[in-house]
């Protein structure tokens, strides 16, 4: 844990929309909220979904998420609370515990499940879909777990805590780095009357999911289990965001691919074909 001097912006980004979520359930029935749906992913390019889960009833999570397939993305699970392990068809297992990070790579296929490691208690936390440029989509799976004291994290001289999931933030470099896509990835605590700052590309889609408290960008206030969407003012530099209240959310951004976007439930690929490829592939055993 260090102190880091926070980057003294031109111009923050604006809030060009807020977005609530629709409450649905998946998996084997696992209650969630999907934050960012099929709509926005043109608008949120290149990220293609956002599940935030959180409950302490072990009937919305209990059930997780048996055998399933997923080809041409990649999976960002973080756990702020909850024991959730996964398993996959090459023989690879990790646990996620509280405050870790799986990052799934999932390339040409993976068939993997995610199933809850406790029958009570908090399970709380986001499933984020990255999307791979069209040249990665049939790359080899790749995944890696970090326990969350992997994950860099810093404070600033206003007490905010930043936890730097991906990218770089301030100078402070997660514990992942993605070329291409380049995603950011923070989670960030900030008390009550402070503010924080950092810099964004403008050209990057951005957008900010709030957990816990309220928190204000520009005029916009966002309260709690909403997302806001940044906008991409060419003269803005990055993001201020300010705490009315204790306030914890997740700062998500990455350059977007400009590629067409073809999603059939776990396969999002860029023709068709390659979804009919997929469905055979996947039907035909060709994911193992
Ligand atoms: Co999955």
């Amino acid at each position: 844990m260090n102190t880091n001097t926070e980057a003294t912006l031109h111009q923050s980004r604006n809030i060009e929309r807020l977005v609530e979520g629709v409450a649905t359930s998946d998996g084997a029935g696992v209650t969630l909220t999907r934050v960012l749906t099929g709509k926005l992913q043109r608008r949120l390019d290149p990220f293609l979904m956002l599940d935030a889960f959180g409950s302490d009833d072990p009937d919305d999570y209990i059930a997780g998420f048996p055998d399933h397939p997923h080809r041409g993305f990649e999976t960002v699970t973080y756990m702020l609370a909850g024991r959730m392990r996964h398993r996959d068809n090459a023989g690879h297992e990790g646990l996620l515990g509280d405050g870790g990070v799986q990052w799934m790579v999932a390339g040409r296929g993976v068939i993997h499940s995610e199933l809850p490691e406790q029958e009570d208690g908090v399970m709380e936390g986001f499933q984020l879909w990255l999307n791979l440029p069209a040249q990665n989509k049939m790359a080899e799976p790749w995944y890696q777990d970090y326990a969350s004291e992997k994950i860099p994290e810093y404070t600033t001289a206003e007490n905010v805590t930043v936890r730097v999931i991906a990218g770089s933030s301030n100078g402070v470099a997660g514990v992942v780095t993605r070329e291409i896509t380049e995603p950011l990835y923070l989670d960030i605590h900030i008390p009550a009357g402070a503010s924080f700052s950092t810099a964004l590309p403008a050209t990057h889609n951005a957008f900010v999911y709030v957990y816990r408290g309220a928190v204000r960008v520009g005029d916009t206030r966002v309260d709690a289990k909403r997302m806001g969407i940044l906008g991409n003012a060419p003269e803005a530099d990055g993001v201020t965001i300010a705490a009315t209240e204790d306030a914890r959310l997740i700062l998500i951004a990455g350059k977007p691919l400009n590629e067409p976007i073809v999603q059939y439930g776990p396969f999002v690929m860029n023709t068709e074909q390659e979804i009919h490829q997929a469905i055979d592939d996947f039907r035909n055993g060709h994911f193992a």
